[in-house]
């Protein structure tokens, strides 16, 4: 009996997955093997997804300048299109693994390198995004070509240096800012708590509508009374950043 009843209510089911697939036949088809290959390129910080090549300092640096430095600059240093990638590390970093530039208060702006933990990130980077003008134009070679000459740039490959998909973690080790990476803070610090809480909301919700933002005394008044600045719909009330607070 249960046997009988199982197949009906498979049968149905069955019938309701092909209705269903019926109803807009024109739309839509399974993507194709081949299609999420090219899709899933990402390059993880445990060099998962990195694809087998090589590329020395000296190759890198033909590629930087004819596809990069025209933006970037030769060593990489102009600040004409973006921040300049490298530059502002020191030997003293690269053996703490944390940019003491970061934190320094000056004018200089703050350079990629001193702000990157992860290697695989800028492999990853060059190889979906640059150069500007013909994204995803370079060879696999030319990816690990450039991201070695930068990585020589930095003091942190020596100029005879190959680079590989085997021995890319020995420039990990040796990234100036890689332990900078921490998820547990806001974006400003108050008192040693990030600046902003999270609650999750699962009933009840919104009874009160007052903002949880907290902002430091340092900011107020950087962007004049936030308070006054409030779209007239919504829940989120700006906080009061006047300076006379
Ligand atoms: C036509 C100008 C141009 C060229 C050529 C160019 N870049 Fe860029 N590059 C940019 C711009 C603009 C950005 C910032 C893009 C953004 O944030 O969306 C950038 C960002 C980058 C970054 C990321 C910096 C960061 O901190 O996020 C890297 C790394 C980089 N470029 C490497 C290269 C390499 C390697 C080449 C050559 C293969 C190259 N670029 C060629 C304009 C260029």
């Amino acid at each position: 009996m249960f046997k009988f009843l199982d197949r009906v209510i498979f049968l149905l089911w069955l019938c309701c997955v092909q209705a269903h697939a019926q109803t807009f036949p024109s739309i839509g088809r399974a993507a194709t093997v081949a299609e999420i290959a090219a899709w899933d390129s990402d390059v993880r910080p445990d060099f998962r997804g990195l694809p087998v090549g090589s590329g020395s300092v000296s190759q890198g640096m033909k590629v930087w300048e004819k596809k990069c430095a025209s933006c970037h600059g030769a060593f990489a240093e102009s600040p004409a299109v973006f921040p300049p990638l490298i530059g502002g590390t020191t030997s003293a970093d690269i053996e703490r693994g944390r940019a003491a530039g970061l934190t320094a208060v000056t004018e200089n702006s703050k350079t990629t390198i001193m702000k990157l933990a992860t290697v695989s990130t800028l492999w990853d980077y060059i190889r979906r995004a640059m150069p500007f003008d013909a994204p995803k134009s370079l060879s696999v070679n030319e990816v690990y070509a450039t991201t070695a000459y930068l990585l020589h740039l930095a003091d942190i490959l020596p100029a005879d240096f190959t680079l590989t998909e085997k021995n890319i973690a020995q420039a990990q080790l040796k990234m100036p800012n890689r332990d900078g990476m921490s998820t547990a803070h806001g974006m400003l610090d108050v008192k040693g708590k990030g600046d902003v809480t999270s609650l999750a909301c699962m009933n009840d919700c919104y009874v009160n509508e007052q903002s949880l933002v907290v902002l430091p005394p340092s900011v107020n008044g950087l962007n004049g009374n936030l308070a006054e600045q409030n779209r007239n719909y919504g829940l989120i009330r700006g906080v009061d950043t006047s300076t006379k607070r």
